[in-house]
């Protein structure tokens, strides 16, 4: 088999229609706008319509992806989608995007991973495309953390929003050393020890409802930059690279805080960085792909461009993925 690499074609991204701003949110919590913006960067963030499922969202996003490619739903061979917010136990929620989309061939399947969640569906697809059981794919992130927060708990409740983003990926022989575009490395890891700082109290096998969020934000915080930057020195050194050489750092969208911590760690601009969170807030497995269709539609992004992807979530999961544009 002719060695290929995965080439990003297109991407494409849905926000809920309804804006919640932080002022909104002292109705339910003795929060502030001040509190919120000073210690996250979060002004507002996106809630999914009464009704509106990650599902429906994942499929808003997909549609446009493949609306920017010039792709139909029939060139597609895969869809990996990440959630953490599945719109039920079973099936994947994949398999329902893939018959909204009207694909009746191929494979659907949701992966798991939390804010790392859009990562490690890349490096499945990735790995799909190479070893050449599949062409083309579609990877999704698309969550409704909305229904998933305890509205009570201030500490998580200000921290997320619903959205989804996708990007469609094609296999290109990889015959011109010069023109590397493309996936060219992806690092995935997970250390399950960390469980309870950052997990939902339910689930259908331990006790049959959904659960909440709960989380110790100090201890995830403690953890991100210190993880991130692992996975961000993996992808650099895998591919003979510098910080220097890095067009774009697109980090999950969890703080600013984090995001400058990497930026500084990467001794990287912000003019660099691109940051959603003050808009999105933390739409977990959807952010990297939002951060992305933004920064591409905007031309900020642009062919030739060397992207590095990184996130860190609930597991703990973290890892990376460095892009050719
Ligand atoms: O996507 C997965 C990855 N997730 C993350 O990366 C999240 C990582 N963690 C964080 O971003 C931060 O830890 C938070 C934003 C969650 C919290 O910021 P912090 O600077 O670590 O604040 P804290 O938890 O230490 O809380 C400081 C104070 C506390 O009051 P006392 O005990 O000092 O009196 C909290 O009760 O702020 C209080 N507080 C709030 N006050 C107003 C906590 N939440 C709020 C709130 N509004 N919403």
């Amino acid at each position: 088999m002719m060695p290929v690499r995965a080439q990003v074609v297109a991407c494409g991204g849905y926000l809920p229609e309804r804006v919640f701003t932080n002022d909104d949110l002292t109705r339910y919590v003795a929060t502030s706008d001040h509190w919120i913006q000073q210690r996250t960067g979060i002004r507002e963030r996106r809630i999914a319509a009464a009704g509106e499922t990650t599902a429906d969202m994942a499929t808003r996003a997909a549609r446009t992806t493949l609306d920017r490619a010039g792709f139909t739903a029939s060139d597609l061979d895969l869809i990996v989608l990440a959630t953490a917010t599945p719109d039920e136990t079973f099936p994947a929620t994949a398999t329902m995007v893939q018959a909204r989309l009207g694909m009746t061939r191929g494979a659907a399947f949701d992966v798991h991973a939390v804010c790392t969640g859009f990562i490690y569906a890349l490096s499945v697809a990735d790995a799909f495309l190479k070893t050449g059981q599949a062409r083309t794919a579609l990877v999704i992130g698309a969550e409704t953390f909305s229904r998933i927060l305890d509205w009570t708990d201030r500490s998580t409740c200000v921290l997320f929003g619903d959205g989804a983003g996708a990007v469609l990926l094609q296999a290109a022989p990889l015959n011109e050393p010069a023109t590397d575009r493309g996936v060219l490395s992806t690092h995935i890891y997970s250390d399950g020890r960390h469980h309870d700082a950052l997990y939902v109290d339910g689930g259908p096998s331990r006790t049959q409802t959904v659960g909440c969020l709960r989380m110790e934000g100090k201890e995830v915080f403690r953890h991100a930059i210190h993880r991130m930057a692992e996975a961000s020195d993996a992808a650099l050194a895998a591919n003979g690279k510098t910080a220097a050489d890095l067009d774009w750092l697109v980090p999950h969208q969890a703080n600013m805080r984090i995001i400058e911590g990497m930026a500084r760690r990467l001794e990287l601009s912000m003019d660099h960085v691109v940051a959603t969170v003050d808009r999105h807030a933390n739409t977990s497995a959807a952010s990297i792909p939002l951060a992305l269709f933004e920064a591409v539609e905007d031309g900020r992004i642009r062919p030739g461009h060397l992207v590095l992807l990184d996130g860190m979530g609930g597991g703990f999961t973290w890892g990376s993925a460095l892009i050719r544009w």
